[in-house]
C-alpha cells in the first residue's frame, strides 16, 4: 500500500516535477539524452563565468584510463553561486541560521553576512599561505566558521577535507598525511550536549612531527585554555576579522576537486573521495530543490554535521547555491531534552526536516508527549537518510512528528554518489514505508547477481548505476586504481554501491544494507578491517574478526569475536579504549565473544557468512560448513553466542 501525496504537499509545489507523470518524463528525458539534460540543469541553476558546451566525457567502461568529467569547458567559482548572485537579489535573508548548544544560542547570518565572511577568511587564508589547489583539513565542532572554512577554501581554489569532531588523533593524523595538508582549521574547544570536546588539543596531537602542517587556525568557541604553538598557530579572530571583506573569487576548470572526504570501505585505510566543482554543485543544487520541492520561504533544517557527506551537500553547498535559509545545530537530538528538535521546529517555523533513522528510533522511544508540545504546523517535508529507516520508525515520523500532512522522503544516496540517488520527490511520489521509492532523474540503478547479470522485473540483488551523473566522486585521492577496483570492478561497465535492494511490482526500490564489510551504527559508516587492526594492536589478542548485528536503536550494533593470545585475558574495556584511539568515540564495540578461533576455509579466508549468522542469532542456519578447515570451532562459536547487550 502507498501513501497519496498530503494535499499540503502537493499544493503550489515549486518544483516543475509535481506528479508522476511529470516525473517519468523528466527522468526519461535525462535517460535519453543526459548531456542536453543536465547542460539545460546547470545553465539554468549555476552561475558559470564560462558557460560549458560539454557535457560528460568518458565512461563507465573507459574509467581505468581516468576519471570521467562533466562540463569539461566550463570555468566557475562554486562560491559564487553559494553567495555572490544572492547579493543582488536577496542580501538581507538569513543564509545560515545557527543554533548552538543551548537553546538561546542563535546566531542569523545573512547573505551578505555571509559573503564578507567568507571573503575575509579567504583573504586570511591566503595570507597564511594556503594556495589554489592545496589542501586544508577542517576539524570542528558545527559552528558557523566550520562552514565559512569550507567556503573559503573553495573561494580560492583550495580543497577542503573535513573530518568529523568525533575522530580520534590517529585518524586525524592519518587524514593529513593521506592528503598532504599545508593548513588545520580547528576551535579550540567543541560543545555538545553541554560537554566539551577538546578539538584543538586533538590536533595537537595529530600533528605532532608533521612538518607539512604549515598554519594552524583556531576558532575561539569556549574560551577553555589549549596548547598554542608559536608561529604555527594562529588565532581565527586575529587572522579573519581584520581581513578585507572583498575578495575575487579564484575562477577554476569545471573538474577542479572541491573537497576530499574520507570514508571507510570493505578493507584498508578510509579512501579520500574526491568531488569536484561544478558537476557537484550542479547535482546538489539540482536534488536539494527537487527532493525536497523547495520554495522562497523555507525554512530548511538538516540536523546532520558538516563532517560527513550529508552537511557538505544538504546544509551547506546544495541549500546555499539555492539561497535557501540553511539550520546549522550544534548540539544533540536530546538535549536539555527529547523535545529538542519540535522546539526548533516551533521556534524557528522550519518547514523541511532532514534527519536520520537512528534519531527517529531514540526520540520515538521517548514517547509522543516531547513532540506535542510543540507546534509543527510550518512541517511540510520531512526527511531521512543514513541507514534503511524501519517501518515502524517511518510510521512514527510520519504519524506522530508529521500528523500524516507531510511527505516523507526516504533518501538513499552515499559519500560516492555526491548528492540523493533515489528518494521520492515530495509533491510527486506517493510514499512507502522503508521504500526510498524512485531514481532521481539522471540515475539509472540496476539490479545485478553477484555475476553481473541484470535482473528484470521485481527482484533483488546488487544494487548498481549504470550511467554517469555529475554529482559522482570522481576518483580517490591520490590513488585512481583503488577507486576503480572498489567501484567498477565488480561489475564492469557499471558503479556498484555496495549495497543490496529489493525493487517490487510496482518499481519501488527498497535498499535493504551493505552487502560488503562496511558497518552502519547510527549512520555512522566504519570499515571492519579498521576495528579488526585496532582490536588486533592491543597485546593480548591474537585475532579477531567484526561484523554487524541488527540492533534496535543504532541500526547495526558491532559485534566482536575475538581470539586471544595463549595464556593472555582479553580486557574488554582495553579493546574499547584501542578502536577509541585508533578510530574515535562513535567506534564502540556493542557484544564481545572470546572465541577459541575464526572459522576459516582451507585456504585460510574468514567466513564471515558464519560469523553474521551466528551474530544475528540465527546459528541454526548456517548451511555449507564443509569447507571448513576446522567444523568444530563453529559448534564452539555457536554455544557460546552472545545475545544480550551490557
Ligand atoms: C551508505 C552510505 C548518504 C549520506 C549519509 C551516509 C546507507 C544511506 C540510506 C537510505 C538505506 C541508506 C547505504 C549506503 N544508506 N541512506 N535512505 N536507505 N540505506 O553516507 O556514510 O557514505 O553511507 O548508507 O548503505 O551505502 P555514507
Amino acid at each position: 500500500m502507498a501513501y497519496e501525496v498530503p494535499a499540503r504537499v502537493r499544493e503550489n509545489a515549486a518544483t516543475p516535477i509535481h506528479d508522476l507523470d511529470r516525473y517519468r518524463e523528466h527522468w526519461s528525458r535525462a535517460e535519453r539524452d543526459p548531456d542536453a539534460f543536465w547542460l539545460a540543469v546547470t545553465k539554468e541553476r549555476i552561475a558559470w563565468r564560462k558557460e560549458p558546451t560539454q557535457g560528460l566525457e568518458g565512461s563507465f567502461h573507459t574509467i581505468a584510463d581516468g576519471p570521467l568529467s562533466w562540463f569539461g569547458d566550463g570555468e566557475l567559482n562554486v562560491t559564487e553561486s553559494c553567495l555572490d548572485r544572492h547579493l543582488e537579489t536577496q542580501p538581507d535573508k538569513v543564509a545560515i541560521l545557527w543554533e548552538g548548544d543551548e537553546p538561546s544560542d542563535v546566531r542569523k547570518i545573512t547573505y551578505r553576512e555571509l559573503h564578507a565572511e567568507v571573503c575575509k577568511a579567504a583573504n586570511a587564508l591566503k595570507e597564511l599561505g594556503l594556495e589554489k589547489g592545496e589542501r586544508a583539513i577542517i576539524y570542528m565542532g558545527m559552528v558557523p566558521e566550520a562552514a565559512v572554512a569550507m567556503l573559503a577554501c573553495a573561494r580560492i581554489g583550495a580543497i577542503h577535507s573535513v573530518v568529523f569532531g568525533g575522530f580520534s588523533a590517529e585518524a586525524l593524523r592519518d587524514r593529513v598525511r593521506d592528503c598532504e595538508a599545508e593548513v588545520v582549521i580547528t576551535q579550540d574547544w567543541g560543545l555538545r550536549g553541554s560537554k566539551t570536546i577538546p578539538l584543538k588539543n586533538v590536533v595537537d596531537e595529530a600533528c605532532q612531527g608533521e612538518a607539512k602542517v604549515k598554519k594552524v587556525l583556531v576558532v575561539k568557541r569556549t574560551g577553555d585554555e589549549v596548547g598554542w604553538t608559536e608561529g604555527r598557530d594562529v588565532w581565527w579572530h586575529d587572522a579573519v576579522d581584520s581581513a578585507s571583506p572583498e575578495h575575487a573569487a579564484e575562477i577554476v576548470p569545471a573538474e577542479h576537486p572541491l573537497f576530499v572526504l574520507y570514508t571507510s570501505g570493505s578493507t584498508g585505510r578510509p579512501k579520500g573521495v574526491v568531488h569536484t566543482s561544478g558537476g557537484y554543485i550542479t547535482y546538489t543544487s539540482y536534488t536539494h530543490a527537487t527532493v525536497f520541492d523547495l520554495r522562497p520561504d523555507d525554512v530548511y533544517a538538516c540536523v546532520a554535521d558538516v563532517g560527513w557527506i550529508t552537511g557538505h551537500s544538504y546544509i551547506v553547498y546544495g541549500p546555499l547555491a539555492n539561497g535557501a535559509t540553511t539550520l546549522m545545530f550544534e548540539s544533540i537530538p536530546t538535549y536539555p531534552d527529547a523535545g529538542r528538535y519540535w522546539d526548533m521546529v516551533a521556534r524557528h517555523g522550519i518547514s523541511i526536516f532532514y534527519t536520520a533513522p537512528t534519531a527517529i528510533r531514540v526520540l520515538a522511544a521517548q514517547g509522543e508527549e516531547p513532540v506535542k508540545k510543540h507546534d509543527r504546523s510550518t512541517l511540510r517535508v520531512l526527511g531521512t537518510v543514513g541507514e534503511p529507516i524501519n517501518p515502524e520508525a517511518w510510521e512514527w515520523y510520519y504519524d506522530v512528528v508529521g500528523e500524516k500532512g507531510c511527505n516523507i522522503v526516504d533518501t538513499w544516496w552515499q559519500t560516492e554518489t555526491g548528492g540523493i540517488a533515489i528518494s521520492p520527490i515530495a509533491p510527486a511520489t506517493p510514499t512507502k514505508p522503508g521504500s526510498a521509492t524512485y531514481p532521481m532523474p539522471g540515475i539509472i540503478p540496476s539490479l545485478r547477481t553477484p555475476e553481473g547479470q541484470v535482473l528484470r522485473g521485481p527482484s533483488q540483488g546488487l544494487l548498481c548505476i549504470d550511467h554517469p551523473w555529475p554529482g559522482q566522486a570522481r576518483t580517490v585521492w591520490g590513488d585512481h586504481p583503488r577507486f576503480v577496483a572498489t567501484y567498477f570492478n565488480h561489475v564492469p561497465g557499471a558503479y556498484f554501491t555496495g549495497d543490496g535492494c529489493r525493487r517490487d511490482e510496482d518499481g519501488y526500490y527498497w535498499v535493504t544494507g551493505r552487502v560488503d564489510d562496511v558497518l552502519n551504527v547510527s549512520g555512522h559508516r566504519m570499515g571492519t578491517a579498521e576495528f579488526e587492526s585496532a582490536i588486533v594492536s592491543v597485546d593480548a589478542c591474537a585475532e579477531a574478526a567484526i561484523v554487524a548485528y541488527p540492533h534496535p536503536v543504532k541500526g547495526q550494533g558491532v559485534y566482536a569475536y575475538v581470539v586471544a593470545r595463549e595464556g593472555k585475558a582479553i580486557d574488554k574495556a582495553e579493546l574499547q579504549a584501542a578502536c577509541r584511539k585508533e578510530i574515535g568515540a562513535h567506534a564502540r564495540i556493542d557484544r564481545m565473544q572470546i572465541v577459541p578461533g575464526l572459522p576459516k576455509t582451507r585456504s585460510g579466508k574468514v567466513m564471515r557468512r558464519i560469523l553474521r549468522k551466528i551474530a544475528e542469532g540465527r546459528g541454526d542456519e548456517l548451511g555449507d560448513t564443509s569447507t571448513l578447515a576446522d567444523p568444530g570451532v563453529v559448534e564452539a562459536i555457536r554455544e557460546g553466542a552472545v545475545t544480550s547487550d551490557d
